[in-house]
């Protein structure tokens, strides 16, 4: 997340104890929900697959850079989200790129309703297919509604693009309403759930499986580099459409991915697969500290629903103006807690406090936490 003042360097390991700058913090930001970026496990078979593939293939797919860990790592995806099929990507970045150009392709698409909340990647994704962008205001119905009327010609169909679970607000996209608004026009949807796969739903499938609105017209694009502890950009979805990206120009005009990444990336749907518990935990540590913040008055946005809403890690929110963020900013990191002061997209004009809990905190870092930033706001007066 871009940070608007002061450039932190990250020297050790993410963790809830991370040492930035030479100095060590207790850390609630970042996205390794589940802190799996530093599990030993992920870790070792990083080092293993390097050690026995090397590198990379130095080639592309379209060659022979198809290497048997990724050939596992599409089998688990397809496995973990229930799908036919599933394509891993060498990045998060380019999912939408490469999803909403095989939609486009396969002529599913005419207008792109983009919200205009999503991340980056979305909107550069959107723009490269050439056909027309219509932005309307962040997960709002009646826009979007309006703006379909207004840009559909008859016969068109849209394509609704949004996040799902939008990382610096933590609010959810209402899919569920954007599908029944999509159907109407027989059209489709484009979810990038970046930060929700893995972490929400009953399954870990993310904003679709905790909203319960699995449909063939909704399109799923995400990455391993939060909640999985790994990196790379994974599609998920009918053979049909998969078969599409694998064809497209990103897979055959990029070079295969590192195998240690690949690796971490079949580790860290291993044990969020396995491991109910790590959910669990995150939903409880979540639950934890929103209570403790909506205790101490501090309010942020709510999601749609509000049983899914407790369980989001994310707590982000706008206090005065962007010299008061700063100052309880400053203050926490004088406590040695570091917690974000961000005006990354999405957290408008003055920016927004971005706390981010995740399954490996101890109850007793969270209270730190509350009673540190109670100091501060105090300190304010
Ligand atoms: C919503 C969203 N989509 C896509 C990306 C890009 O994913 P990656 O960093 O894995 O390339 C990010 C941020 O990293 C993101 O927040």
């Amino acid at each position: 997340m871009a940070h608007p003042s002061k450039h932190y360097t990250m020297e050790s390991r993410t963790g809830t104890k991370v040492v930035l700058n030479g100095k060590s913090y207790l850390y609630f930001a970042g996205t390794s929900y589940f802190q799996l970026h530093s599990h030993p496990d992920v870790i070792k078979a990083a080092n293993d697959a390097t050690l026995l593939y090397g590198i990379g293939s130095a080639t592309t797919r379209a060659l022979t850079g198809t290497t048997p860990l990724l050939e596992k790592i599409e089998q688990k995806l397809a496995s973990y989200f229930n799908t036919e099929d599933a394509v891993y990507l060498p990045s998060g970045y380019l999912s939408s790129l490469a999803g909403l150009k095989a939609l486009d392709e396969m002529g599913l698409y005419q207008v792109i309703f983009l919200d205009e909340g999503s991340h980056y990647s979305m909107e550069e994704g959107a723009t490269a297919t050439g056909k027309p962008v219509i932005p309307f205001r962040n997960r709002d119905l009646d826009d979007l509604e309006a703006k379909m009327k207004k840009h559909l010609a008859k016969g068109q169909r849209p394509l609704v693009a949004s996040d799902g679970l939008f990382p610096v607000m933590g609010t959810l996209a209402p899919v569920r309403d954007y599908l029944d608004m999509t159907l109407k026009y027989d059209g489709v949807i484009w979810v990038d759930d970046a930060h929700g796969v893995g972490i929400l739903g009953v399954h870990g499938r993310g904003t679709c499986e905790a909203l319960g609105t699995p449909s063939n017209r909704i399109y799923l694009g995400a990455t391993l580099s939060k909640a999985f502890g790994a990196y790379g950009g994974i599609i998920a979805g009918r053979r049909d459409f998969i078969h599409k990206i694998r064809s497209g120009s990103v897979m055959t005009g990029s070079s295969s991915p590192m195998n240690a990444a690949v690796a971490a990336g079949i580790k860290g749907l291993e044990l969020v697969q396995e491991s109910h518990s790590l959910r669990k935990k995150l939903w409880d540590n979540a639950r934890y500290l929103r209570e403790g913040l909506l205790h101490m008055g501090i309010k942020n946005e709510v999601a749609f629903i509000p049983e899914i809403h407790g369980t989001i890690p994310i707590f982000s929110f706008a206090h005065r103006d962007a010299s008061t963020m700063k100052k309880i900013h400053n203050f926490l990191i004088k406590q040695g807690i570091y917690t974000q002061y961000t005006s990354y997209k999405g957290a408008g004009s003055e920016g927004v406090l971005r706390v981010v809990v995740t399954s490996s905190h101890k109850k007793v870092e969270i209270v730190r936490f509350t009673h540190t930033l109670k100091e501060a706001l105090r300190s304010l007066s």
